[in-house]
């Protein structure tokens, strides 16, 4: 397959295309970034890295995070994680209260903040130091010992986390949340506050489509039913309200963030990440769908 000719099409098709989204501005600090930005890069299995734009400049990854919290809390507490937290996608958008009010505290799935903060709750009970051995993971599975979290986003979400913590605070009075709030709070703020660019992202998923190896050493990280789970969560709760139209369109399990990033998997063959900061009304990146959608049209190859 000859994915360079592949995305230098998607570079042009790109640059031609009217954009209506918009940027993040709910996290302040994300509403400064140039939404003319835009990088890809595919890395295969087989034959490495291909690129373009700016796919070496590092972005917050904000809810790309909750796939590297996932995978750490599997490892950790094993299936007992799904007796806190389910594996039905929620049809409600990302920061929704809705469902856990009759739902009984229990979220929906991992990747819904609510979710993800329970996730992040069970770190912050099972790891000394949960911020550093978090990004520790993550510089590991990566190899990007320079990966770090920008403390000005941190921040800027961090003043500005009502949202979060109502959710915790609705799901502590169904006695499913077993931190304190302000110390969960604090912990999942920083692992969305993790700054990489594509190819470091590509690179970090590459264990989802290597059955759970490092591509590089094969070190082992997760295992392969582990991995089975990871990528059938993403593929069913990855975008929120539109994991359906995102399955319909690009067919690849894969992973958003606010911070206009995605991050796919074809297992056995590729991981490919996308970055363009305009959001649709579902918060996820405009261009960044509209480029997958290509990849796997063009490529005439998804998992379906
Ligand atoms: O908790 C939040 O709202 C953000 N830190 C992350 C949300 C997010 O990335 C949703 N993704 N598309």
């Amino acid at each position: 397959m000859d994915y360079q000719s592949i995305l230098d099409t998607i570079e042009s098709e790109i640059e031609k295309r009217p954009v209506s989204g918009v940027v993040a501005s709910y996290i302040p600090e994300l509403a400064k970034v140039d939404p003319t930005k835009f990088g890809m890069n595919l890395f295969c299995i087989n034959s490495g890295h291909y690129s373009f734009g700016a796919s070496d400049q590092r972005f917050s990854i904000q809810s790309i995070s909750k796939v590297f919290s996932l995978t750490m809390a599997m490892n950790l507490l094993g299936d007992e994680l799904f007796e806190r937290v389910d594996v039905e996608p929620s049809g409600d958008p990302f920061n929704s209260l809705v469902q856990l009010e009759y739902e009984q505290g229990i979220p929906r799935n991992p990747f819904i903040n609510a979710g993800a903060l329970i996730v992040a709750d069970v770190l912050v009970s099972k790891l000394k130091n949960p911020k550093e051995e978090f990004l520790n993971f993550v510089k590991k599975i990566t190899d990007s010992p320079s990966i770090n979290v920008n403390y000005t986003v941190y921040e800027s979400e961090r003043k500005n986390s009502y949202r979060n913590a109502s959710l915790l605070n609705l799901m502590k009075s169904f006695g499913n949340v077993y931190n304190d709030i302000d110390t969960i709070l604090d912990f999942y703020t920083f692992q969305c506050s993790v700054e990489m660019s594509c190819k470091e992202l590509s690179q970090a998923f590459m264990i989802y489509a290597n059955g759970g190896k490092k591509l590089a050493d094969q070190t082992k990280i997760l295992s392969p039913e582990r991995v089975k789970r990871v990528n059938a969560i993403m593929q069913t709760c990855g975008f929120y309200d539109e994991a359906g139209e995102f399955s319909f369109r690009v067919g690849l399990p894969g992973k958003s963030g606010v911070g206009g990033g995605i991050t796919s998997v074809h297992p056995g063959q590729y991981t490919v990440s996308v970055w363009s900061p305009p959001l649709n009304p579902k918060g996820n990146s405009e261009l960044g769908m509209y480029a997958l959608e290509r990849l796997t049209t063009l490529t005439g190859f998804s998992i379906f």
